[in-house]
């Protein structure tokens, strides 16, 4: 199938211009009213314009927990990439790519050809103008004061002969001072704790605002997105007067509350600078606190936790089964890893954070069927992680699905997934932090209205990457994948005027004014 690097939208709708491009879009949905157990549906249209912002600015991305596994990996891919560096292995030479990046590895079918009745691709990269990762600064803090050579080395993800030649691009890359409370991350993580921020938590916010101001105007970047790969850390309890307003989250600071964990400080430092804010770990960070200081700032949010593995297979399989009308009853997830993320999830507080990340997944897949489940039925759902410290970054994960089939029958699947953890959280990464920067440049208005406004600062559209997804307040979470990644398309097929994939393929099941190779039906 052809694949063309880039397109034009010919339509009345659609204009080019020297900065923009500007959509009028008709969005169709649908209302449900219920009245005595009946329910009508009305369709309805909104009118809106998109304007996106054409210009792709130099971004600077700050990681908290830079010398991670993540953190080395994701850096040195980008810069093998961007060096065009091969390296040998006991399979040959290798070339860098992005796989595993949906923008940057995946296509989106944007029209036929009625001459040959071809689909035609492109890369999701080009929807619309996107940062290029290869070109993307990358800073940020950690607790251990390893350079990043060092802490690529010590993470043993990637080939030597790549890490020899990546070394000499990586040795001066040195994270920032970092903020380590023990109460929040694992005992076990207070060995490598010797690179850290001193003072009152006010005082750390203070710090982490100045390092990103300075991290901007050093590196001469037009945008700062920050983003949290760290250790996971346990819960913060959401406490009223606490946590749970803006005004509240900010008195505490000042107070120097016991209970605003690292991640809380991090987030409000960013918010505060006007600065994106993602969370690729499972901990709740955004208290509703942060969520309304993040509002009131208009300064977008996301998370949590990355989707990575085991979880990413399974809202692909529960999306298929339930939709499949097959009921799943039983799912169990065991895994096993041995890197530093393992580690610190050995710990109990921290391993509940994860397992609450991980087991919300399939909720409104079940939901969705009150065919297949009553009211409150859930599946069984259990999820165990085991440290063992030989298997490295190369985690496993062993699942079950069993299945309620026709006429009493069972279906059960079982999987060994081998996960290396940090080759597939880079990319995902690397995403997050593109599809932010360009929500930053796409403004909409409705009908009537004379101002482009942003998105939400929730920014839902990240869910795809996501294991428990942020939302919009009192919106649905969606953990579906395929819902999850039409949404993206979609969102950036609106922006050039096309309309949602639909898939009914009408010109080529019916007569019509555009049916496929006219005369041959
Ligand atoms: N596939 C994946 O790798 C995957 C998937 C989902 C989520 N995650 C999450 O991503 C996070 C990072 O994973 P990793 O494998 O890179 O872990 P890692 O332990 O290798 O790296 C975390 C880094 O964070 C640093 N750190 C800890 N607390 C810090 C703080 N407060 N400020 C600054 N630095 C701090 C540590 O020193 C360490 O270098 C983990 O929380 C993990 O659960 C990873």
């Amino acid at each position: 199938m052809p694949l063309f690097e880039s397109f034009k939208v010919n339509s009345p709708h659609v204009t080019y211009n020297k900065d923009s491009i500007i959509s009028d879009y008709v969005y169709r949905n649908s209302e449900a009213s219920i009245v005595d157990d009946k329910v009508t549906i009305t369709p309805k249209e909104t009118n809106y314009t998109f304007k996106t912002q054409t210009t792709v600015p130099k971004l600077g991305v700050m990681i908290v927990g830079l010398g991670g596994n993540n953190g080395s990996t994701v850096v040195a891919g980008c810069i093998a990439n961007r060096e065009g560096i091969t390296w040998r292995t006991k399979e040959g030479v290798q070339t860098p790519n992005y796989f595993g990046s949906v923008t940057q590895a995946s296509t989106v079918h944007v029209a036929t050809n009625p001459a040959t009745g071809e689909d035609i691709h492109v890369p999701l990269k080009n929807m619309v103008p996107m940062v290029d990762p290869n070109e993307i600064v990358w800073g940020g803090w950690d607790i251990s004061a390893h350079n990043l050579a060092q802490a690529m080395e010590r993470a043993q993800v990637l080939d030597y002969d790549l890490q020899r030649q990546v070394a000499p691009y990586m040795k001066d890359i040195t994270p920032l001072p970092g903020i380590y409370l023990p109460d929040f991350i694992a005992a076990n993580q207070s060995d490598r704790a010797n690179n850290l921020i001193h003072g009152t938590k006010q005082e750390m916010v203070d710090k982490l605002r100045k390092d990103i101001r300075e991290f901007k105007e050093k590196n001469k970047v037009d945008k700062v997105i920050v983003l949290w790969s760290a250790n996971t850390e346990r819960f913060v309890d959401i406490i009223a007067g606490l946590n749970d307003t803006a005004e509240n989250m900010l008195a505490s600071l000042a107070r120097n509350e016991e209970e605003i964990s690292p991640s809380n400080l991090y987030a409000i430092a960013s918010i505060l600078e006007g600065v994106p804010y993602i969370n690729g770990s499972p901990q709740n960070t955004f208290t509703p606190g942060i969520i309304e200081l993040a509002t009131r700032h208009n300064v977008f949010i996301g998370g949590d936790d990355f989707k990575s593995g085991q979880t990413k297979i399974k809202s692909v399989l529960v999306d298929f089964l339930i939709s499949a009308g097959l009921k799943v009853s039983s799912i169990v997830s065991y895994n096993h890893l041995g890197n530093n993320d393992g580690k610190n999830l050995s710990a109990p507080k921290q391993f509940r954070s994860k397992e609450i990340s991980k087991s919300n997944v399939v909720d409104d897949m079940v939901a969705s069927n009150s065919i297949l489940y009553q009211p409150n039925e859930h599946p069984d759902h259990c999820v165990v992680i085991k440290y063992v410290p030989y298997v490295g970054d190369s985690k496993r994960a062993l699942d079950e699905y069993i299945s309620e089939i026709f006429m009493g029958g069972h279906n059960t699947i079982a999987m060994h997934n081998t996960c290396e953890d940090s080759l597939l959280a880079s990319p995902i990464i690397i995403d997050l932090v593109i599809l932010t920067e360009v929500m930053s440049r796409i403004t909409y208005k409705t009908e009537g209205s004379q101002e482009f406004l942003n998105f939400h600062p929730v920014l839902s559209i990240l869910s795809y990457l996501c294991k428990a997804p942020l939302v919009v307040p009192d919106t649905p979470v969606i953990n579906a994948f395929f819902k999850q990644r039409a949404c993206i398309d979609n969102v950036l097929r609106a922006c050039v005027g096309l309309a949602p994939e639909n898939n009914m393929r009408l010109e080529y099941s019916t007569l019509g004014p555009q049916n496929f190779k006219k005369g041959k039906m």
